[in-house]
């Protein structure tokens, strides 16, 4: 096992009616800025449970942060948690509005002389941020309980993270019944990155971390088995409770602590969503088939340990490999995303053309477990996605 420093200050509210604990965490008489997306909130009765436990404090709601949260906007988010001289920032939504908040509330403390831009990619100093409290709508990022926000500029096709011990939500509220009305499209995304987050931190090389591999391989198997459950059937709680859980455990940090990790398929999916728009969840399931078998070789053992462990196969290396691998895009596309860039629109010779000359921009260094992953390997990835 690597050697690694965990530290993971979320407090975590879990289950039917935790709202309930934001008149705990929330100091009666505070300022609170109220982040929300582009209307769910409204629609489905997750903003009223929010406001009734806040009838203590002053809230001031800026709403309308877009899935793939836009830098112009948060900036005139943080321009009025300034102004307002709010005390706490609360995002209600899901992994977009969380990160924009994350982002927002850096925002805030900012030195007025400094641009907002350079806190994406960590070109300026994170000194501190406004208190962050998140009630999670969508169970897929993880960003309820980490420290990264993924911010985009579409006018310079920028989709770059950013990291700060200062933005960890200091609670999560993950009420599974907040997440009833998702549509399926979300349902799906959300599971296909919990499963990919939980790939990019296991499907790597050995380095005989029991218990964190056992954890990532439960986490995938609950995905397998309650992804599907919670598309046919949207209510079951159990199941639904189950999925949020696993998404959450996914980026909480455990099951990557102490393991080499890839995170290659990220770096080029926020390219492909930089470029094409494409939902975050569907930038993977079009690329990590593709990945891992442009990286079988590298990856063999724990590709052979994955395919037995998680998918039940059996026979020499290489039907293990290949099964493991043909069971993985399946999956995804039972959770009804596309698994080649074909299926989503997008031509992958012009694609791998565009990454190439955009991917530097954002990752300077060759990426994957063993960094050596050029802009050139991710192009060759991209090209094999038809
Ligand atoms: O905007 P509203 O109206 O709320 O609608 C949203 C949005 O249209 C809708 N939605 C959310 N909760 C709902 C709901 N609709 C009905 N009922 C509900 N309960 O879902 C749509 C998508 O929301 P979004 O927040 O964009 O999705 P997700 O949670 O998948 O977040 C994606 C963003 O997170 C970043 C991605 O890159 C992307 O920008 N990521 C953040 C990570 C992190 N911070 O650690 C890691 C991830 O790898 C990822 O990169
Ligand atoms: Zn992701």
């Amino acid at each position: 096992m690597l050697n690694f420093s965990f530290h993971a200050p979320t407090r975590i509210h879990f289950g039917r009616g935790q709202a309930a604990q934001l008149a705990q965490e929330i100091p009666p008489g505070s300022r609170v800025l109220l982040t929300s997306g582009g209307g769910s909130i409204r629609n489905n009765g997750v903003l009223d449970a929010v406001l009734a436990q806040l009838a203590a404090c002053t809230v001031i709601e800026f709403n309308g942060i877009e899935p793939n949260p836009e830098f112009e906007t948060l900036k005139r988010a943080a321009e009025l948690g300034r102004q307002e001289k709010v005390d706490w920032v609360l995002a209600v939504g899901g992994g977009s509005v969380a990160d924009g908040s994350k982002f927002i509330a850096a925002a805030i403390d900012l030195d007025a002389d400094i641009d907002p831009w350079l806190l994406v990619g960590n070109k300026t100093r994170v000194n501190s941020a406004r208190p962050l409290g998140v009630v999670l709508t969508l169970p897929a990022t993880g960003a309820e309980a980490n420290n990264v926000g993924v911010i985009s500029r579409r006018e310079t096709l920028d989709k770059q993270s950013f990291r700060s011990p200062h933005v960890f939500p200091r609670f999560a509220v993950l009420d599974p019944e907040f997440t009833f009305s998702l549509p399926p499209r979300q349902v799906g995304n959300g599971v296909v990155d919990a499963f990919v987050h939980t790939l990019e931190q296991y499907l790597t090389y050995p380095v005989d971390a029991r218990v964190q591999d056992r954890m990532a391989e439960g986490i995938l198997q609950t995905l397998i088995e309650v992804g599907p459950q919670t598309l046919a059937q949207p209510h079951d709680y159990a199941a639904r409770a189950n999925y949020m859980w696993a998404a959450n455990q996914a980026l909480f940090g455990l099951v990557g602590a102490g393991q080499p990790q890839d995170w290659a398929s990220h770096a080029i999916g926020h390219e492909l969503t930089a470029l094409y728009g494409l939902d975050h969840a569907r930038s993977l399931s079009v690329t990590v088939p593709h990945l891992l078998r442009y990286c079988r070789s590298d990856k063999a053992a724990k590709l052979r340990q994955y395919g037995e462990r998680v998918w039940g196969l059996a026979g020499s290396d290489d039907a293990i490999i290949d099964g493991a691998i043909a069971a993985t895009r399946d999956f995804f596309a039972r959770m009804g995303l596309p698994v080649t860039l074909a299926e989503a629109g997008i031509d992958a010779a012009e694609a791998a053309v565009r990454l190439e000359a955009n991917l530097p921009r954002h990752k300077p260094q060759p990426v994957g477990e063993h960094g050596k992953l050029t802009a050139a390997d991710c192009a060759a990835i991209v090209r094999m996605s038809v």
